[in-house]
């Protein structure tokens, strides 16, 4: 059975840059999931009262080339971004007023339910902020506005995303938290109770996904790890490390960059360090003239004959780095995200920052705060290298995240909208296990 669109919740879901579209997917999948579950569930019954979403993906553009966002909907089985602001790069102000210009226009043509913005980064931030502010009436009504990866905390106020994730928190209706110190942290800044969901967190649901579908990934092949084992034995994949650099705090300044590729030295006399490179980082490195210190040139070649050395290659699409991470000995990253991949992949991860907003991966024994000096780094890359792979799992880090999402959502609509409960038998199970009282 068609149902019609009329009454359908309208769910809009924001955009931007790389980390984001791993975030959105599993949402958008719940979405889909929703709507097909009530087309077979009362097929040839009196149509019930809970309606379909319609959903709106809005791509902010911070993000547009191939490499950094375009392969991302391939991998992730994203659908088309139904509008792209195309914003491109600027400086944080002008990034930021540039998507909130572009983004107060769709909000007034769409009139959404509910807008959802993902991380932490500068199309959150914005979008959040002029949905906060937006008024669709005299009555002022406007969107809820729903965050997913709520509460995180680095405490460096000078980490652009720290500002992002601090304000978008603030002027967010429902805050959907991945972890316990989130909880934590949104209490002590007097975040109302009834906003907070501890639900896990949708990077981990896509990751558990997508897994299996990346081993079919030809990256190791491409890079000449498969069958040309130290011993040269058939089919044994070559020990690498894996390194993603692109903070600013890292990168922009040249001491520091160069004392994280010093703490790297004896990593890569040991073993292959493969180092896919984001824009702002290769900007930096030709700028700083470190070419010949990478091994010159940044195409896919291979290190050295001893089987050490770096491999520079251009930013790598998402199963390909799902695959190598799968894979690799040891990553060295200042991602917020690879902590939390590296965690449930049961792989060491040195992190090259002073501080972590993901306190969990540390709990959970795969990740280590290195700081960016070169002892230090070194000193953790033999730790981690030496330890055990035993670690824990995030609690509510099983895949199903977003489901519980749009669960949330759609039981929240109904509740502002004055539907009877009873439309939604499964409320109390909900509340127990997700709501942080
Ligand atoms: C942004 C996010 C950061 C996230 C990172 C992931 C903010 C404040 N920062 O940082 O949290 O971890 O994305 O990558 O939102 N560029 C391209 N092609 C692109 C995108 C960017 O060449 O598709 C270049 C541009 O020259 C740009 C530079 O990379 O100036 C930096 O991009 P930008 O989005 O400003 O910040 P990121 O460092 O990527």
């Amino acid at each position: 059975m068609e149902r019609s669109e009329a009454g359908a919740i309208r769910i809009l879901t924001v955009v931007g840059a790389r980390p984001n579209f791993m975030k959105a997917a599993p949402i958008i999948a719940a979405v889909n999931a929703h709507n097909e579950s009530l087309v077979a569930g009362y097929a040839g019954q009196p149509e019930p009262q809970v309606e379909t979403i319609r959903h709106i993906l809005v791509h902010t553009g911070q993000h547009y080339d191939e490499l950094m966002s375009g392969s991302f909907f391939n991998d992730l089985n994203l659908p088309k971004p139904d509008i792209h602001l195309g914003v491109g790069s600027g400086s944080h102000a002008t990034q930021t007023a540039e998507i909130m210009k572009k983004f107060e226009e769709v909000l007034l043509g769409e009139k959404p339910d509910i807008v959802v913005v993902v991380g932490d980064v500068n199309s959150t931030l914005a979008c959040a902020l002029v949905t906060s502010k937006i008024s669709f009436d005299s009555d002022g009504s406007r969107p809820v506005i729903a965050h997913v990866e709520a509460g995180l905390r680095s405490f460096d106020r000078s980490m652009p995303e720290e500002v992002n994730r601090i304000l978008t928190d603030h002027v967010s209706d429902l805050l959907f938290v991945t972890e316990e110190s989130g909880l934590q942290n949104l209490r002590n800044e007097g975040a109302s109770p009834d906003k907070i969901h501890f639900v896990g967190n949708t990077m981990i649901d896509s990751l558990l996904h997508f897994k299996e579908k990346a081993e079919a990934s030809t990256i190791l092949e491409k890079l000449g790890f498969l069958g040309q084992g130290r011993n040269g034995e058939a089919n044994s994949s070559t020990r690498y490390g894996l390194l993603t650099l692109h903070r600013a705090s890292n990168v922009d300044n040249r001491d520091v960059f160069l004392n994280i590729m010093a703490g790297l030295e004896e990593l890569a006399t040991d073993c292959r360090i493969v180092f896919p490179v984001h824009p702002r980082t290769r900007r930096r490195i030709t700028e700083f003239g470190f070419e010949f210190s990478l091994g010159k040139g940044t195409g896919k070649h291979k290190a050295n004959e001893q089987g050490s050395g770096m491999i520079v290659t251009e930013p790598l699409g998402y199963l390909d780095f799902l695959c190598l991470m799968k894979h690799a000995a040891l990553v060295v990253t200042d991602s917020g995200g690879i902590q939390e991949e590296t965690t449930i992949l049961g792989i060491p991860c040195v992190t090259v920052r002073e501080n972590t907003e993901r306190p969990v991966t540390v709990e959970c024994g795969t990740n280590t705060i290195a700081g960016t000096k070169r002892d230090a780094i070194k000193n953790a890359i033999r730790r981690q290298l030496g330890g055990n792979r035993n670690h824990g799992v995030p609690k509510n880090w099983d895949g199903r995240a977003g489901e519980r999402i749009i669960d949330i959502l759609v039981r929240r609509h109904y509740e502002k909208t004055s539907f009877r409960s009873s439309l939604f038998p499964h409320t109390e199970t909900l509340e127990g296990q997700y709501a942080c009282r």
